[in-house]
């Protein structure tokens, strides 16, 4: 589909389901991220919203549906082809691995290393070593755009919850994606880190980053986003602008009645 300014999506999933025995957790779900854009995704505890995003990066396989990722279509791709492919996810609790650096934990999360391939770490040729100093590079700059550079020896444990958050963001950024899905930024984060990441995003978007977030802190959504979409009960129930979102009835219902 093209919106009224004749772009293509970036991101389209077509009636998306997944059920979990007798759950049907999504259901016939879409969705749609315009590149450029700052999504939101909302909707009620159990919505089905950490589920879609799963979907999205497929690490679960949906019952049925499609999704196209920068014009591919991708449900047949594994996660790690996903993430080669420019689409990349945070988790709703923060997975850093506690007994490793931060800066560890950056360096992780680059790609296509040519020293994943043990003959060229045996090797050790000076491919792998300029792709290291590369990577370590790109790594401090992204710790250090985000606050984190005078942390980037200290164990990934010794961070805030806030701090984690914004480190996994950090590391997501390292494999240069075009889209990244955020399972709600600012949940156990307080206000002050919360503006923070706010700031980031905003600025990570105007450098042509596209983002989808699902965010229960209207706050933030109201401020970030471009367009929401809501879920409720697996299902689609609106999408639109933040205001039109905030003004209607059905959507005020669906968390009412929660
Ligand atoms: N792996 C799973 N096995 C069984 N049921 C699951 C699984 N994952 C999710 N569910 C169920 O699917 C439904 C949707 O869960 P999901 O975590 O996607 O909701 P959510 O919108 O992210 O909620 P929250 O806002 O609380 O994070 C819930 O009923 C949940 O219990
Ligand atoms: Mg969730």
């Amino acid at each position: 589909m093209v919106d009224s300014h004749g772009r293509q999506p970036l991101l389209a999933a077509n009636a998306l389901s997944k059920s979990f025995g007798g759950i049907r957790a999504v259901d016939n779900a879409s969705l749609e991220v315009l590149p450029g854009s700052i999504t939101g995704l909302i909707g009620p505890n159990g919505a089905g919203k950490t589920t879609l995003f799963n979907l999205l990066c497929r690490f679960v396989q949906p019952d049925s549906g499609q999704i196209i990722f920068d014009g591919v279509s991708i449900q047949h791709l594994q996660p790690h082809d996903i993430a080669q492919q420019g689409m990349v996810r945070t988790f709703q609790v923060a997975r850093v691995l506690s007994k490793l650096s931060v800066m560890e934990n950056m360096l992780l999360a680059a790609q296509h290393q040519a020293g994943e391939r043990f003959w060229n770490v045996w090797l050790r040729s000076s491919t792998v070593r300029q792709q290291e100093r590369e990577q370590r590079e790109q790594a401090s700059a992204i710790l250090e755009s985000v606050g984190l550079a005078h942390m980037a020896q200290d164990y990934a444990g010794a961070l805030s919850g806030g701090q984690r958050k914004l480190l996994e963001i950090a590391r997501a950024l390292m494999v240069r994606p075009k889209l990244v899905l955020l399972d709600e930024p600012a949940a156990g984060v307080n206000p002050t880190l919360i503006n923070q990441i706010c700031d980031h995003i905003l600025r990570w978007n105007q450098e042509g980053l596209t983002f989808l977030i699902i965010e229960h802190n209207m706050d933030v959504v109201m401020s970030l986003c471009d367009r929401v979409w809501v879920l409720a009960e697996g299902r689609n129930l609106a999408s639109g602008t933040p205001t039109e979102i905030q003004q209607n009835a059905q959507v005020l219902e669906a968390y009412l009645g929660q």
